[in-house]
């Protein structure tokens, strides 16, 4: 599926790949524990994220930004696995390394309202992200919140991009199929959004 910079690649990784990465950056989060940052308004976000790479997404009471330290620990994040950076240049079509890598986990019931990701320097690098886990319900809109939005299935394994006219595009997630994959332990959803943030 392709519109506009938008690509989705289902099934783009293996059972064995996915099992593999998933225990790779969780075992990676022992380093880096999960949190739920709180919205600038002040409320807690159902995702519980942390980052790994250089450069970690955040936010806070003082709005979104890019960090090179875990704001709970103060420790500099665990560094980019190169089975992300792989990803980043065969999806992305990049010869260059993301720096930044966050992780989201989607217990049941959480969810991430449509938003678009624009705290990084240069647009012209896309967002890669990797779905781990539970199925979620994505929304994909336009440019403007009250463009039409339609909605499609990120399953385990599926990787999409966000590039070139759609880099900016709203998009967020409605909800998780609990249980629909027994990848996570606990359950629920792993999402690996790469970035270039700097
Ligand atoms: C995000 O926009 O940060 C995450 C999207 C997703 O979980 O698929
Ligand atoms: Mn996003």
């Amino acid at each position: 599926m392709e519109t506009d910079g938008f690509r989705l690649f289902p099934d783009a990784m293996t059972p064995q790949q996915q099992a593999s990465m998933a225990q790779e950056v969780l075992t990676l989060v022992g380093l880096a524990p999960l949190y739920h940052p709180t919205t600038p308004g002040g409320r807690p976000m159902s995702v519980a994220m942390t980052n790994l790479g250089a450069r970690g997404w955040m936010s806070d009471k003082n709005g979104y930004r890019y960090l090179t330290t875990h704001p709970v620990t103060g420790a500099p994040w665990p560094a980019m696995p190169d089975s992300l950076v792989h990803i980043w240049r065969r999806f992305g079509e990049r010869s260059d390394s993301p720096d930044a890598c966050l992780v989201n986990l989607y217990r049941a019931g959480a969810r991430m309202s449509l938003h678009q990701d624009r705290d990084e320097r240069d647009f012209s690098a896309p967002v890669v992200s990797v779905s781990l886990g539970d199925t979620a319900l994505f929304r994909l809109g336009g440019l403007e919140r009250r463009d039409p939005t339609r909605s499609f299935r990120l399953s385990s394994g599926d990787i999409c991009v966000l590039s070139g006219r759609s880099r900016l595009a709203f998009h967020g997630v409605d909800r998780i199929l609990s249980g629909s994959s027994q990848l996570i332990p606990g359950g629920g959803r792993l999402n690996l959004t790469l970035r270039l943030s700097a």
